[in-house]
C-alpha cells in the first residue's frame, strides 16, 4: 500500500529485542539520527521469554577457544568458524557493555563474581543468567530503560510490512501500519538509507511453540519480497523440555530452560528411567537436537504423548530461588515441581536460519542489515547452541552499528515509488491455524519426503485459493495487521517446507526420518533461496 506519512532518519532499526535496541542505542551513540520500530510494545517479543542466560566464556578456566568448539559441535558442519569466532571472542566484552549498559545479572553473593550455569552442549558453566530465570525480562528492562533513557525515537504497534529501494535497488526505508490512535496511525514510511532488521523469529508458523504471538516471521518474509538471500531456513530448533498442556494445546507455550537440566534434573519416562543416559557422554545435556530427539524416540517407542523433568530433588528453596518463573508457570498449570516430575515434550524454539548475512550483518540487499534470529550469520549452523542467541543479537548488533558509522556519510536515497502492488495474495487470518497445523504435521520435529510433501501441497493449496479468489471474484482479505502476518507465515512456511524437502539427509535440528544419517559428502553445505522480482 501506498504510505500516507512518512518520517526521516539515518538508519530505522526493526524490532526491539536485544539486538534491535543493542543496534539502536550503539547507532545513537555514534550520532546516528535513529529510529525504532516494533510491532507491539517495546518489550514485547522473544528477549523477554529468554530463561537460561546468555553463553560467554566469563569463568575462570573457560576460553572463547572451548566455546568455539562447543558451538560448532552443536552446528553439525555448517558454522562459519569466522562468524563463531567473532561471536564467542567479542561475546565477554558485550556482556560487560550489556551490564554497563544497566543489565543486573545474577552474582555469587561471597565472590561478586556472575554466577555461571550449564546448558546442552556446553562442557563448562558458561551461562550468565538474571533472576534466576528470568535472564531475558531483565535484559529487555534494562535496554529498554536506556532507550527511554537517551529518548530515541520509538514507533510502537507498527508492523513492518515491505523495504523501500531507490531507482538502484538500494534501501531506502520502509513501509509500515501502525495500529491504535496517534500521529503515525495508518500505513506509513520511515526514509532512511540504512535499514536493520531485528524483528525475531518465525514460531508461531507451529501450532506448538515457545515463541509469543508476535513471531510471525516477519522479517524473513520482508526480505525475500525485497530479493535478499535466506539461508539455513530448514533448521528450526524444537526445545526439548516445553511443559506439556496436552496435545491439543496452541499457541505460545512454557519453556522449562535447559538450565534445570544444567542444574541437575534428570529426563525419565513414565517408569522413572533415566532415558538419556548412555546415548551421549553428556546424557541430558548433550545438545538440544540430541536431547529432542532422544525424546521423541522414546514417546514414540512407548507411545506416550510426552515424558518428565525430574527435579523433586532440588527441594522448595532452591525451585524458588533459582527457578522462580518455572516454578510459577508450572503451578498455574497444576504441576508442582518440588513434589513431582513434570511432563515435558519438544515444541518449536528457534530459527536457526534467516537472512544471510555476512561478518558485519550486512544482508544482500545494499544498505539492509540482519541482526538477531531473524538473521543468519553463520554462528548456528544446523543447529544452535543453547544461550548463543542472546549473546549473537548483542555481538551483531554491535558490530552493524560499527559498520553503519564507518561507511558515513551514506548516499542520499529516494524511494524510487510507492511499493509495487505485491504479487503475492493476502491471506485471510482464519487460515493461520490451518498453516500451523500443516507445519506441525508435515515439517515438525519428525519429518520424511512424504510429509513434507503433504505439507507443501497443503500450503500450496491455501496459496492456490487466496489467488484464485483474488483473480476470481476479485475477493481479497481485508488488509490489516492479522491478513499481514498470516502472508507472512505462509511465505515462510512455504520456503522452509521446500527447503526442508530438498535437503535429503539428518543434520543438526534437520530430522528426516527416511534420510536417518547426516551426508557430509552431499550436504555439507548450506540452502540459500531467493524470490524472483516476478514471483514476488
Ligand atoms: C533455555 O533456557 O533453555 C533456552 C536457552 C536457549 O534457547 O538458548
Amino acid at each position: 500500500p501506498a504510505p500516507g506519512w512518512a518520517v526521516e532518519a539515518d538508519v530505522v532499526v526493526v524490532g526491539s529485542g536485544v539486538a534491535g535496541l543493542t543496534a539502536a542505542l550503539r547507532c545513537a551513540a555514534s550520532g546516528l539520527d535513529t529510529v525504532v520500530v516494533t510491532k507491539a510494545r517495546l518489550d514485547d517479543g522473544s528477549t523477554r521469554w529468554a530463561q537460561g542466560g546468555i553463553a560467554a566464556a566469563l569463568g575462570e578456566g573457560d576460553t572463547p577457544e572451548q566455546h568455539l568448539d562447543d558451538t560448532l559441535v552443536a552446528g553439525a558442519g555448517l558454522c562459519d568458524e569466522a562468524a563463531v569466532r567473532a561471536l564467542v571472542t567479542e561475546g565477554p566484552d558485550a556482556v560487560r557493555r550489556l551490564i554497563a549498559t544497566g543489565a543486573l545479572f545474577d552474582t555469587d553473593p561471597a565472590s561478586g563474581e556472575i554466577e555461571l550455569t550449564r546448558e546442552g552442549g556446553h562442557h563448562r558453566r558458561r551461562i550468565a543468567h538474571a533472576g534466576g530465570d528470568a535472564t531475558g525480562a531483565e535484559i529487555s528492562r534494562a535496554l529498554v530503560d536506556a532507550v527511554r533513557d537517551q529518548g530515541l525515537r520509538t514507533v510502537e504497534n507498527a508492523l513492518v510490512l515491505d523495504l523501500l529501494t531507490d531507482a538502484d535497488g538500494r534501501t531506502a526505508g520502509i513501509t509500515l501500519h501502525v495500529m491504535g490512535e496517534g500521529q503515525h496511525d495508518g500505513v506509513g514510511a520511515v526514509h532512511a538509507p540504512t535499514v536493520v532488521l531485528a524483528t525475531g523469529g518465525m514460531g508461531q508458523i507451529f501450532s506448538a511453540t515457545t515463541n509469543p504471538a508476535v513471531s510471525t516471521g516477519d522479517g524473513v518474509a520482508l526480505a525475500l519480497r525485497a530479493g535478499a538471500e535466506v539461508s539455513d531456513i530448514e533448521f528450526v530448533q524444537f526445545h526439548p523440555t516445553v511443559l506439556f498442556l496436552g496435545v491439543d494445546s496452541e499457541g505460545q507455550q512454557p519453556l522449562v530452560s535447559e538450565a534445570v537440566r544444567g542444574e541437575g534434573a534428570h529426563l525419565v519416562d513414565a517408569a522413572g528411567t533415566r532415558f538419556m543416559v548412555g546415548q551421549h557422554e553428556l546424557a541430558e545435556l548433550a545438545p538440544r537436537d540430541i536431547v529432542a530427539k532422544g525424546i521423541m524416540r522414546r514417546m514414540q517407542e512407548q507411545g506416550a504423548a510426552h515424558m518428565f523433568l525430574d527435579a523433586r530433588h532440588f527441594g522448595a528453596e532452591m525451585w524458588e530461588q533459582r527457578f522462580p518463573t518455572i516454578l510459577a508457570a508450572c503451578r498455574a498449570h497444576s504441576f508442582d515441581p518440588v513434589t513431582e516430575p513434570i511432563p515435558v515434550a519438544p515444541a518449536a524454539h528457534y530459527a536457526s536460519g534467516g537472512v544471510r548475512t555476512d561478518l558485519h550483518g550486512r544482508t544482500t540487499v545494499p544498505g539492509l542489515y540482519a541482526c538477531g534470529e531473524v538473521a543468519c550469520t553463520g554462528v548456528h549452523g544446523a543447529n544452535r547452541l543453547a544461550s548463543n542467541s542472546l549473546l549473537e543479537g548483542l555481538v551483531f548488533a554491535e558490530r552493524i552499528a560499527a559498520d553503519i558509522a564507518d561507511r558515513r556519510p551514506w548516499p542520499t536515497v529516494a524511494p524510487a515509488a510507492p511499493p509495487e502492488p505485491s504479487l503475492l495474495p493476502l491471506i485471510a487470518p482464519e487460515q493461520r491455524a490451518e498453516i500451523q497445523r500443516i507445519m506441525s504435521h508435515g515439517a515438525g520435529v519428525l519429518r520424511s519426503a512424504e510429509s513434507l510433501a503433504a505439507a507443501a501441497a497443503s500450503l500450496e493449496a491455501v496459496y492456490a485459493n487466496a489467488v484464485q479468489d483474488r483473480e476470481g471474484s476479485g475477493k481479497t482479505a481485508e488488509p490489516g495487521v492479522e491478513s499481514w502476518e498470516t502472508s507472512n507465515l505462509l511465505c515462510v512456511a512455504r520456503v522452509l517446507t521446500a527447503a526442508a524437502l530438498e535437503r535429503e539427509e539428518t543434520r543438526g535440528c534437520h530430522w528426516r526420518e527416511d534420510r536417518p544419517e547426516r551426508d557430509d559428502a552431499e550436504w555439507r553445505r548450506h540452502l540459500v533461496v531467493r524470490i524472483e522480482p516476478d514471483r514476488r
